[in-house]
């Protein structure tokens, strides 16, 4: 099979490229599964903290579920896809590791639920988002119609799936969709950047504070705060709490695992 999924480390910081650019990097079955088994190398690897996840070629972040892969589906093929797809987009949403997304140009259909999956979402001018599934007479089925409505509100979201149109990035920006612009020659710079800062905190704090953060939305503030706390006595059964603290006593820089 294609090597769809390329992945590059600097330090703590890995790059994940997803590299199909003759169909703008559109998501087929081979496309999910190596881009799920490089993010579980990555989940299980404690030196990565922070992932970088961008798609290859000038023009995409990710197209889209590949169309060609679904046009002759049957409803159970679909069924299985649309799993398959989850468990992509499952295991991004829930990694130990901090996960931005670098997003360089067209993110539509599945590219866009991708995106959203991310822990954050730094876009070039050049990027495009979309829901455009309603013009091929299917919804979202990666978790665009979860995942949308919890970013940007119910009726943008609406919005989107109906008219199917593409959203540039500013527009995604004032939305919420979008966490920072940036020139296309500057993104991936912007994001290694925020990856530093990002790398040089505590890893195990910033993936509690995240479970804590992504549990916390689906649950009422009552239960969400009680998860608080628990998550937060955790933190400090890490090495990282006494050294976090401490360094701040003795005035010096933390130095963390
Ligand atoms: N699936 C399969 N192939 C795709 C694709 C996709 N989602 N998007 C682009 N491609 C392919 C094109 O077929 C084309 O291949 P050929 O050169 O072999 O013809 C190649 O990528 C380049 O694309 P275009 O020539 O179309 O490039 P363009 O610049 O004219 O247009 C575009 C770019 C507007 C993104 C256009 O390609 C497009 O509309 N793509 C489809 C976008 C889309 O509808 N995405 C949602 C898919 S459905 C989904 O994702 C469902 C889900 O949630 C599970």
């Amino acid at each position: 099979m294609a090597e769809y999924v390329k992945t590059a480390r600097d330090g703590g910081v890995a790059t994940v490229t997803i590299d199909r650019p003759e169909a703008l990097n559109a998501l087929n079955p081979g496309v999910l599964k190596q881009l799920y088994e490089a993010l579980c190398r990555l989940d299980d690897d404690e030196s990565v903290k922070v992932i970088i996840l961008t798609g290859a070629g000038e023009k995409a972040f990710v197209a889209g579920a590949d169309i060609a892969a679904m046009a002759a589906m049957t409803p159970m093929e679909a069924k299985a896809f649309s799993t398959l797809g989850h468990r992509t987009m499952d295991k991004t949403a829930s990694m130990r590791p901090f996960v931005i997304a670098a997003v360089n140009g067209f993110a539509l259909g599945g590219g866009c639920e991708l995106a959203m999956a991310c822990d954050v979402r730094i876009a070039s001018v050049r990027a495009r988002f979309g829901i455009p599934e309603a013009t091929l007479g299917v919804i979202p089925g990666f978790g665009g119609t979860q995942r949308l409505p919890r970013l940007v509100g119910l009726g943008r979201a609406k919005e989107m799936l109906a008219t199917g149109r593409q959203v540039k990035a500013e527009e995604a920006y004032a939305m919420g969709l979008v966490d920072q612009v940036t020139q296309p020659e500057a993104l991936l710079d912007v994001c290694r950047e925020k990856a530093g800062r990002i790398a040089a905190n505590s890893a195990a704090a910033i993936a509690l504070g995240k479970q804590a953060m992504n549990s916390g939305v689906e649950m009422t503030l009552e239960h969400g705060l009680r998860h608080e706390t628990g998550l937060f006595a955790l933190a400090f059964s890490q090495p990282d709490q006494a050294e976090g603290m401490q360094a701040f006593l003795e005035k010096r820089p933390a130095a963390f695992r």
